[in-house]
């Protein structure tokens, strides 16, 4: 098998025989050559110029030869698209308007897909011809509700606040805007599977602070919507949550083909909940990647043992920062690689 048909088999639920491997954020600021790279080209500079874009996706797997490469983009072009300017700060991004009133939803630009996003379309297929057949392109967006988060916001917020304020007092304003990001997400998803790849991620990173129903009223129908609009196109969907313990029941039932979870819960006790032909992916913690390679090899080993039972890509519970050390993530690339034996 290689890297590429391990990772299609294993996202549609299928054992393989060893675990696809691939990095939340393995692009970034933990790598050398992205550093040279950013400091002559502003972020989104990089995101939006597809030979860079392209550049930067590739770093990681030269160096450690994973088994999928992430598109080198981010969650936030879509309210970048509808008209929003976003810049990064020591807290995170911050976005130039907050989204909580009618007349600034309806300010919002409508988005043309193939014209907003043609800068990820070529991008997509620019990596699928330097990585086919051999190693597998994911394509990826986030999660309505944690789009929703960041425009209600206007920034990062632990305690989601504004957002649950927002659907409490004006539901008909909430469920307008997540219902326009979901048709979005989707166009941007099925742009970037024509494109080529092949298989795409939804992150809704913010979602697991949600309480059940809330996650059920406010997250669930849109990313089940989003599912459901790409069936057509076979190619498998993972649904990443953090903090999934709460809502993996209900976030199976978002149809997706792979949950990634992250490591407050384990492998083997989301195995036994879930439907076996729900594939895994997770779900190491970041911080391992700091310990002597003989305990990461160990931990993998432990790891992919409790994995057994269906389909599992071996990843972290949530992405490299930029203090991962290089040296952590080939260890951890090569355990896996290894077949964890
Ligand atoms: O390698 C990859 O994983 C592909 C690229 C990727 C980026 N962001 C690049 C990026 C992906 C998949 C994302 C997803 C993303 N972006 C998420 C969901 C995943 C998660 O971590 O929960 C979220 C919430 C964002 C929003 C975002 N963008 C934040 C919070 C930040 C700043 C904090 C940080 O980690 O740097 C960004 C900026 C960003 N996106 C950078 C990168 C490499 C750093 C920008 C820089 O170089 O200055």
């Amino acid at each position: 098998m290689n890297g590429r048909e391990r990772m299609l088999a294993a996202a549609g639920g299928r054992t393989t025989d060893r675990p696809p491997v691939w990095l939340m954020r393995q692009a970034g600021r933990y790598l050398p050559e992205y550093r040279k790279l950013r400091e002559t080209h502003p972020f989104w500079e990089m995101v939006k110029t597809p030979d860079l874009a392209v550049e930067v996706t590739l770093q990681p797997i030269r160096r450690f030869g994973m088994d999928a490469a992430i598109l080198f983009s981010d969650i936030l072009t879509i309210p970048d698209a509808m008209g929003i300017d976003i810049h990064f700060s020591e807290e995170g991004p911050v976005l130039s308007r907050q989204i909580t009133s009618q007349t600034e939803y309806r300010s919002l630009k409508e988005v043309e897909i193939s014209e907003a996003f043609d800068y990820v379309r070529r991008a997509v297929c620019k990596l699928c011809c330097e990585l086919h057949p051999h190693t597998a392109v994911i394509g990826f967006a986030g999660a309505p509700f944690t789009l929703a988060a960041y425009m209600v916001a206007g920034k990062p917020s632990q305690d989601l606040d504004q957002i649950r304020m927002l659907a409490d007092k004006e539901p008909d304003l909430y469920h307008a805007l997540a219902g326009r990001i979901a048709d979005t997400v989707t166009g941007l998803l099925r742009l970037q599977i024509e494109a080529g790849a092949d298989v795409v991620q939804i992150f809704d990173t913010w979602a697991g602070r949600l309480s059940e129903d809330e996650y059920r009223r406010l997250a669930l129908p849109y990313s089940r919507s989003i599912i459901e609009g790409l069936r057509g196109t076979g190619v498998p969907i993972i649904l990443y949550l953090r903090n999934s313990g709460t809502h993996l029941d209900a976030a199976a039932a978002s149809g997706c083909h792979t949950l990634s979870i992250d490591s407050t819960l384990e492998i083997a006790t989301a195995r036994a909940r879930l439907n076996p032909k729900i594939a895994l992916q997770g779900n190491f913690d970041p911080d391992l990647l700091h310990q002597p390679p003989e305990i990461i090899r160990q931990k993998v080993r432990a790891g992919i043992r409790s994995s057994r039972g269906g389909g599992y890509i071996a990843n972290l519970g949530q992405g490299l920062n930029p203090q991962s050390p290089i040296d952590g993530v080939a260890a951890f690339v090569q355990a896996v690689q290894e077949g964890g034996a």
